[in-house]
């Protein structure tokens, strides 16, 4: 009777000690911050280990199936730091235009120590506002139009001469239709001007539907300096906001259909000035070389489907999309037209 009362005791006694380790950060962080609002819903793992562990072994998977329990703002634990994650296009647009009420980058010390002291990811206020100049007179503008366009074209000239095999897919009829427009009634060694480029409508409509489905990034990372609040919950000063845009771009109150590749929503209305677009960051930290950027892949598609015709060779295997995973890569025959 005794050995079975301690085995119970032992039990019960384990149990607490479990449900305490698991749910140490929280009571940690919720008493150091000590406030009157509540932090994000979420659970922060285990000390130290955090939520690594389920980050590890979900993957991809792990923001889906936390927003699922916690809904579009929650807390976690990742590599060390407490984190809020946030995939609500609301917030996100709030905390990328909130640099001045202390929300600054949060990327980790390695980029701007790559970057350098001068890169403006290592800069605030006067001297980012400076540097940011620089860059726009450098990178868009007059510059882009009179310097940076004919060199693009004349780069993607070279590089798509003698192609043999090529990843990507797009809307190619309307494209090249548009495209083969342009080329209309110009000599053989034609190039490309600011009109041209301007006119190219619906390719532009392709370039952001492609990067609103499959940005490059995970997501924008901030730091608070200072509590913050927003939308009822504290986020104590030094957690790190990670704003995801795989969601935001998402969002089916900003795209209907949001999983359905469909570059015309960018030509029926105008969603380039829509408060929540975020393809290129928001506030402060908005892309510089936005155009640079629509410009370079532009010309690239513009010279792709003026100068040739492609046919998939063989079976490609994609296990993942629009992130293309082809395990034994992807091949395209090219021919000249
Ligand atoms: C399609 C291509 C591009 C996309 C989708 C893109 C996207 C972005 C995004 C989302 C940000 C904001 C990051 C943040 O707030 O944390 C950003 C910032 C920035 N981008 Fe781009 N970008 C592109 C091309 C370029 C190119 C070609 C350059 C350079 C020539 C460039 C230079 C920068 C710089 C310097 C910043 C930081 C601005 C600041 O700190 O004020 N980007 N970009």
């Amino acid at each position: 009777m005794e050995l079975l009362q301690l085995v119970a005791g032992v039990a019960v006694g384990a149990l607490l000690v479990y449900q305490v380790l698991l749910r140490w950060n929280e009571i940690w962080y919720q008493w150091i911050v000590n406030k009157s609002l509540p932090l994000p819903p979420g659970t922060m793992g285990w000390p130290l280990i955090g939520e690594n562990i389920s980050f590890q072994k979900l993957g991809p998977d792990f923001i889906a199936d936390h927003q699922r329990r916690y809904g579009n703002m929650f807390k976690t634990h990742l590599f060390g730091n407490p984190v809020v994650v946030c995939t609500d296009s609301d917030v996100n647009k709030y905390v990328l235009t909130s640099e001045s009420k202390g929300i600054l980058l949060g990327y980790p010390r390695t980029f701007s120590e790559i970057l350098g002291k001068w890169s403006t990811f290592s800069l605030y206020g006067s001297e980012h506002k400076a540097m940011r100049g620089i860059l726009i007179s450098l990178v868009a503008g007059p510059a882009l139009r009179e310097r940076i366009l004919p060199k693009i074209d004349e780069f993607m000239k070279s590089y798509l001469s003698n192609w043999s095999d090529k990843i990507l897919d797009f809307e190619k009829k309307s494209d090249e239709k548009e495209n083969l427009e342009i080329r209309k009634g110009k000599a053989e060694d034609y190039t490309i001007n600011w009109d041209d480029y301007n006119s190219m409508s619906f390719t532009r409509a392709v370039v952001l539907e492609a990067l609103r489905m499959a940005s490059a990034g995970i997501g924008f990372l901030r730091k608070t300096t200072v509590d913050t609040k927003i939308k009822g919950y504290i986020i104590p000063k030094g957690w790190t906001l990670l704003l995801r845009s795989v969601e935001t771009n998402k969002d089916t109150d900003t795209y209907a259909e949001p999983l359905k590749f469909n570059p015309w929503r960018w030509l029926e209305s105008n969603l380039e000035s829509h408060q929540y677009f975020m393809l290129f960051g928001g506030g402060e930290r908005l892309c510089p070389a936005k155009e640079f950027g629509v410009l370079q892949i532009s010309m690239f598609l513009h010279y792709l489907v003026t100068r040739y015709r492609w046919e998939e060779v063989g079976e490609n295997k994609i296990v993942r999309f629009p992130h293309v995973e082809a395990p034994n890569g992807l091949y395209y025959r090219f021919r000249d037209c």
